[in-house]
């Protein structure tokens, strides 16, 4: 036997051994008398470091009542696992960018099915982490400091929590922000992506634990096929979209070096109420809600022709669970297969706030005026375009083929229209702008969007 296939074996049957533990409420202490050896002995078999020699195997199945070699009845690695809670075990799931737009749907979703959910949090000066906020204090749910750009905290968080499926979401997901910060945008979203898959193997979790990369569209860039599907030629358009690339290689070398159950998903943009406020979709409907509500007088934006294949977040978690329950390792593009300019974002979208607006003009000098809505704003100009929110490149022309995806994963790309999409977005922030009323008039012209420096 290679060292490789002594590792992965050690690992498996550690992980066995762990389930039965579990599965029987014996506690560490209560088995190490069983078996006569110290607690820090077991211990050392339990997390997969020390080999186990074929006595101390035949020892830990009659304590245990089970041949530790062979995984417990119904405790599966993978499959369709339509009921996740068996023998009163849980599948374990670790998720970086927990606190993000994607990570905090998917908390919901795998709490939902029956996992332990575990997150990776960064500490901050302010504690930020309202999208999971109601998720806190849950008996499954768990949260572990770590960083991308820290190997160790990695590998100390995955060596903890041994889980059986990690999702990596943490990211620099900005892509303007990635021309600012191109070196720290790099460290997280490529190498962050490496160290993932290498503390993996650092727990030789290899063979048991599969693993899900936040792949993008921004991969296909300045696109040289519309629409784009999984073998649409790659040509990243930023710095962003270039350290993502290595992100997607990597794992797809892991994939066939190591034959690890990793996979990309190769997602275009999904958005939500809980999307950031500098994405372009929710700067939108802000200002259309803070517009409509008399806090604020326009809307700077960039350029309006780019085109974007946009769907709701909510609707896209389950693709990343989906993609790791197949039976073989395989990249997908996620899309709705439908295209929209951001013209027809910011139309769609005053239109729920109550305003409809006509655009004339071209580039720079292009308005979105108001025809018709409250008195006070009829013919007043409510949408204009700043240089200042041009990209040096920029990708124009996104659009997902999810033909794949709707086949093998039996996924629906269609269950949030765009029109339902935008609505709930703008309902949301009339809410949540009705709720901040108290506050004071939100004058937020471009001067003021420079110089809080947060704009794009
Ligand atoms: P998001 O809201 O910006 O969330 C990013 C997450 O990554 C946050 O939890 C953030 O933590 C965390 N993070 C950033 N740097 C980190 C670091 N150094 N160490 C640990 N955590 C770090 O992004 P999202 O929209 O949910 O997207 C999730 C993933 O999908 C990202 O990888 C993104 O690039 C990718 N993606 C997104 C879309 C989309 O349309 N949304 C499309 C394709 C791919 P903090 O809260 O502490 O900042
Ligand atoms: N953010 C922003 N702000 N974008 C603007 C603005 C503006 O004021 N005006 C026009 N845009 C245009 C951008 O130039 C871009 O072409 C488009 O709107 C979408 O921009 P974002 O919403 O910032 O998203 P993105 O497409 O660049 O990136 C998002 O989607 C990717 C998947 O395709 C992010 O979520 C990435 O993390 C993700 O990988």
């Amino acid at each position: 036997m290679t060292r490789e296939e002594k590792a992965r074996l050690n690992s498996f049957v550690a992980k066995n051994v762990n389930m039965l533990l579990e599965e029987k409420g014996m506690t560490q202490r209560e088995l190490a008398e069983k078996v006569g050896k110290s607690e820090a002995e077991v211990s050392r078999w339990l997390t997969g470091r020390n080999g186990f020699s074929k006595t101390a195997i035949a020892r830990l199945s009659v304590a245990l009542g089970h041949d530790i070699t062979t995984r417990p009845v119904g405790l599966g690695t993978g499959g369709n696992t339509d009921n996740i809670v068996k023998h009163g075990n849980r599948k374990v799931a670790l998720i970086t960018g927990v606190t993000g737009q994607d990570g905090s749907y998917l908390s919901e979703f795998l709490l939902e099915k029956g996992y332990e959910v575990h997150g990776i949090i960064r500490r901050s000066s302010v504690d930020f982490r309202e999208r999971i906020a109601h998720l806190e204090g849950r008996p499954n749910f768990h949260l572990h400091y770590a960083d991308m750009s820290d190997s160790m905290s990695i590998v100390k968080v995955i060596d903890t929590v041994r889980p059986d499926e990690v999702y990596n979401l943490a990211a620099q997901s900005h892509v303007q922000v990635s021309f600012d910060s191109p070196e720290f945008t790099a460290d997280v979203d490529a190498v962050g992506v490496l160290r993932v898959l290498e503390a993996v193997r650092a727990c030789h979790l290899e063979q048991t634990c599969r693993i899900y990369q936040a792949s993008t569209s921004e991969l296909y860039g300045k696109v040289e096929q519309v629409p784009q599907n999984e073998n649409t030629p790659f040509h990243p358009y930023s710095p962003y979209a270039v350290a993502k690339l290595y992100g997607f290689w990597i794992v797809k070398e892991y994939r066939e070096a190591y034959n690890m159950f990793c996979c990309s998903g190769i997602l275009f943009n999904h958005e939500s109420e809980r999307r950031g406020e500098t994405f372009v979709t929710r700067k939108i409907t802000l200002a259309a809600a803070r517009i409509a509500q008399g806090h604020q007088d326009c809307l700077w934006l960039g350029n309006l022709s780019s085109l974007r294949d946009w769907g709701y977040a909510k609707d896209y978690v389950e693709c990343m669970w989906l993609i790791l329950q197949q039976d073989k390792p395989e990249d997908f593009v996620i899309a709705t297969g439908v295209q929209h300019s951001v013209r027809e974002f910011c139309y769609e979208a005053f239109k729920c706030a109550g305003i409809t607006l006509e655009f004339s003009g071209e580039g720079l000098e292009e308005k979105g005026i108001c025809v018709a809505g409250p008195k006070n704003l009829v013919g007043k100009t409510l949408v204009a375009v700043s240089e200042d929110f041009y990209r040096p490149t920029d990708v124009v022309n996104l659009w997902g083929d999810p033909t794949k995806a709707k086949a093998k994963l039996k996924w629906n790309p269609n269950k949030t229209s765009f029109e339902q999409l935008v609505e709930l977005m703008v309902k949301h922030d009339m809410a949540k702008v009705a709720g901040e009323g108290a506050a004071m008039k939100v004058r937020t012209n471009l001067a003021e969007y420079l110089e809080k420096g947060i704009v794009r």
